[in-house]
């Protein structure tokens, strides 16, 4: 059965300023490489190797990245939004690359551990116009709800509630029939959620749930960023492309302190260095930081060419590339840091300065 992917990737990711504003989203590395290569690669595994990358906001570094796939062992190709289109327009943007009758469609920042095929097997099986994956989640008021009835048809698609119906919610994957995409107006923005799927439902389209226990987790904040990344490093969120699983990840050419603590499926990035005694739990550090000795970093990112001076906290934070964190300052509770500012010995920060 012939398959294509696309993968939408052409958001602002503005709630992970301001890491955002030198790479895109999926850009950002996790747990070694940049976010997107973990999807490529459960795509490759699954045997589907026509990829198309939804693009717009900086769709050239995804370019300059992936080039034509094969390094990844795909066919890649990028088609470029000149401007953003939403999910649905950013679906039906790429319909003249397409080659099959079904359509995957993945949002970029959304990790899945889905038996894929499985998920495409079924999507055809039942004749299916649009399948969604759907995902149970404890607490479902902060998404929209997908209620199914018993053989798996789409009742409706309902807006976040304080009293939710279900706790069934749009997982960010979808198997499309070719020609519905081509049913999606152009020229403007269109979104799945609140346009493409109710309209589908309206017309008595076949739109129907594949309910997954499978891994699921939507990478778009800090908080779900960081623990994603530690998912992957832990083996808990199934990639093949993780260089190697465990308490913590040192990428090659990071040089760490015997004496320095790092774990909780934290990730040290190249070139970065690690000072005796430091502490670094459940964080991502980008490639050429250095943390000083005796910093202490928790459930945090810190950008690429950071430098933390000896003594400092960090936790549940965002550092911006390039910041230079003075000694003994503390930052907690979701403190941003804009790339490049040098914050002063002793500082202190418990918000957001962005
Ligand atoms: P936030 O600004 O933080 O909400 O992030 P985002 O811009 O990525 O938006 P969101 O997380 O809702 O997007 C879900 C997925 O769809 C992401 O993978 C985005 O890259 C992608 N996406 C969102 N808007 C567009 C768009 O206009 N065009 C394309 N091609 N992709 C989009």
């Amino acid at each position: 059965m012939s398959t294509d992917a696309v993968i939408l990737v052409g958001g602002f990711g503005t709630r992970l300023r301001p890491l955002t504003l030198s790479a895109p989203k999926p850009m950002l590395p996790t747990a070694g490489v940049p976010f997107l290569t973990h999807l490529i690669s459960r795509l490759r595994e699954a045997g589907i190797t026509h990829v198309v990358l939804g693009t717009s906001y900086r769709a050239e570094v995804f370019e300059d990245y992936f080039g034509d796939g094969s390094r990844f062992g795909v066919d890649l190709k990028c088609v470029v939004e000149q401007e953003a289109l939403g999910t649905g327009g950013g679906i039906r943007n790429v319909a003249p690359a397409l080659r099959a009758d079904t359509v995957l469609v993945f949002n970029g920042d959304n990790m899945i551990g889905v038996d894929l095929v499985d998920f495409v097997e079924t999507h055809v099986k039942t004749d299916a116009d649009v399948t969604l994956c759907l995902t149970k989640v404890e607490d479902a008021r902060a998404y929209g709800c997908v209620p199914t009835d018993v053989d798996g048809r789409v009742e409706a698609f309902l807006e976040k509630d304080p009293n939710p119906v279900t706790d069934q919610i749009n997982a960010g994957l979808y198997a499309f029939k070719r020609s519905v995409i081509d049913t999606i107006p152009t020229g403007r923005p269109v979104s799945v959620e609140k346009e493409t799927f109710p309209g589908l439902l309206a017309s008595g389209a076949n739109v129907r749930g594949y309910l997954t226990t499978s891994y699921w987790r939507d990478f778009g904040t800090p908080t779900d960023f960081v623990c994603g990344s530690a998912d992957l490093v832990r083996g808990i969120a199934p990639s093949p492309a993780v260089p190697q699983t465990g308490e913590r990840l040192l990428m090659p050419g990071s040089s760490v302190s015997p004496k320095a603590h790092i774990y909780g499926g934290s990730t040290i990035g190249t070139r970065t260095a690690v000072g005796a005694g430091a502490d670094i739990d459940s964080s991502v550090v980008f490639d050429d930081a250095r943390i000083g000795a005796g910093a202490v970093i928790r459930r945090s990112i810190i950008g690429k060419g950071v430098t933390v001076h000896p003594g400092a906290l960090i936790e549940d934070a965002v550092i911006g590339d390039g910041a230079s964190i003075g000694a003994g300052t503390e930052l907690r509770h979701g403190a941003r840091i804009w790339p490049g500012v040098d914050l002063a010995e002793g500082s202190i920060r418990f918000s957001s300065d962005l």
